[in-house]
């Protein structure tokens, strides 16, 4: 068993200066840890991602950047996943803190660390209105100078990965619940009109061709006025030759909220429209008491929910990623976010695996021929059989 807790991991990082040691080899005989992993289960035409923690919450925690520092995480990174986005590295805050300033030292890391692994990557933003610099939204721009710092960022941020960065989430969050235009939040939308949406896709295509340009948002799963405007505004951009090629649909999901039906049949009218879907950012939290410890019920229905909207996604030629908001609960975003909630990602914070990791396991390995007798049976699959009885 790993056992680990953030403070001896900063005592061996203060000590060292260096990455921490490696984990424990696992108990697993050779040959058999490969396939008990997320990434060796997917089949042909679906990514299993994560983000990469870094940036935004994480600079207020006690810890240092868990990329460069937990190396038990790098290596579930590297053997679970086929696909990475950065969380925060390629946000305008953290890669462009001053007008005439990038910083891509964190983002080069993950990409490389990624080739280095034979995974995808998806970049994760280039038009939102969150976690913007105070020299962006405080500036005094006129509209022609707004638009040249739109551009020339997507020709810089984009040029520079161009062939390494697969997937980019160029427009996020644009709409609010009620299907409305966010016109006023984004700094975008609001000084340079809706038209702008559009030029960001061509500025980006421009910048690299091979990439596949999404829309990203969350509390668009099901059917709804939100996932309707989305609906509607890529039928126009396709109407007027942009090159937008792809949907995201975040899926920062809660327990508490209960589980939107229509999640496979929004997926497939998008695919109708000829676009690529992806989940991109799940999550599924839940509301703790105060010893902070799910209950039993909770723990069975996030694993069962997890495995629902992968089952979705599987079920939907178009949906080609499948991508988890975090890779353990030490380094989530939710109990900084949503007070009292947390419990959110398949790993505990000590990277022990969760029922609702072998729900993922046990949903991929299904989805191959012969898959679910493997699971039943395999040595590999002794863990999560044990976990999920
Ligand atoms: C979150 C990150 O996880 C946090 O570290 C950060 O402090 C705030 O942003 N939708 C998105 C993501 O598109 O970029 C957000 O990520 C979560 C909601």
């Amino acid at each position: 068993m790993r056992t680990r807790t953030v403070t001896a991991m900063i005592a061996v990082g203060a000590a060292t200066g260096m990455l921490a040691c490696a984990a424990p080899a696992s108990a697993q005989p050779p040959g058999l840890a490969k396939q008990d992993t997320l990434a060796w289960l997917a089949p042909p035409g679906l990514e299993v991602g994560a983000a990469v923690a870094g940036g935004g919450h994480h600079e207020n925690q006690e810890y240092p950047d868990p990329f460069f520092f937990d190396t038990e995480y790098r290596e579930l990174l590297a053997n679970e996943f086929t696909s990475l986005t950065p969380e925060n590295q390629l946000k305008w805050d953290f890669v462009h803190p001053e007008p005439d300033v990038y910083d891509f030292e964190a983002a080069d890391a993950i990409v490389e660390f990624a080739e280095q692994n034979g995974q995808d990557v998806r970049g994760h933003t280039l038009l939102w209105h969150n976690q913007n610099p105070a020299w962006l939204e405080e500036g005094d721009f006129t509209a022609a100078e707004l638009r040249a710092i739109l551009r020339d960022h997507i020709r810089t941020v984009v040029g520079r990965y161009a062939g390494q960065i697969d997937q980019w989430e160029v427009a996020n969050e644009i709409f609010d619940d009620s299907g409305n235009l966010r016109a006023q939040e984004n700094i975008w939308l609001r000084e340079l009109g809706p038209g702008i949406v559009a030029d960001a896709f061509r500025w980006a295509h421009e910048a690299d061709p091979s990439a596949e340009l999404f829309l990203n948002d969350y509390n668009v799963e099901g059917i709804n006025a939100k996932s309707d405007a989305y609906y509607a505004l890529v039928q126009d951009l396709l109407a007027d030759g942009v090159p937008i090629h792809g949907m995201g649909h975040q899926a920062h999901l809660g327990l508490q909220y209960g589980f939107d039906p229509g999640l496979q049949q929004n997926l497939e009218r998008f695919g109708d429209l000829g676009l690529v879907t992806a989940i991109t950012e799940l999550d599924i939290r839940m509301e703790l008491g105060e010893d902070g410890v799910p209950t039993a019920e909770q723990v069975a229905e996030q694993a069962r929910r997890f495995s629902a909207v992968l089952e979705a996604c599987l079920a939907v030629d178009s949906c080609e990623s499948f991508t988890l908001w975090g890779a353990s609960d030490l380094y989530s975003w939710v109990p900084h976010t949503f007070a009292g909630q947390g419990s959110a990602t398949p790993w505990t914070e000590d990277l022990e695996r969760k029922p609702a990791y072998c729900a993922l396991q046990r949903t991929l390995a299904e989805a191959s021929p012969g898959g679910a007798q493997r699971f039943a049976h395999h040595p590999a699959y002794a863990e999560c059989r044990a976990l999920l009885s």
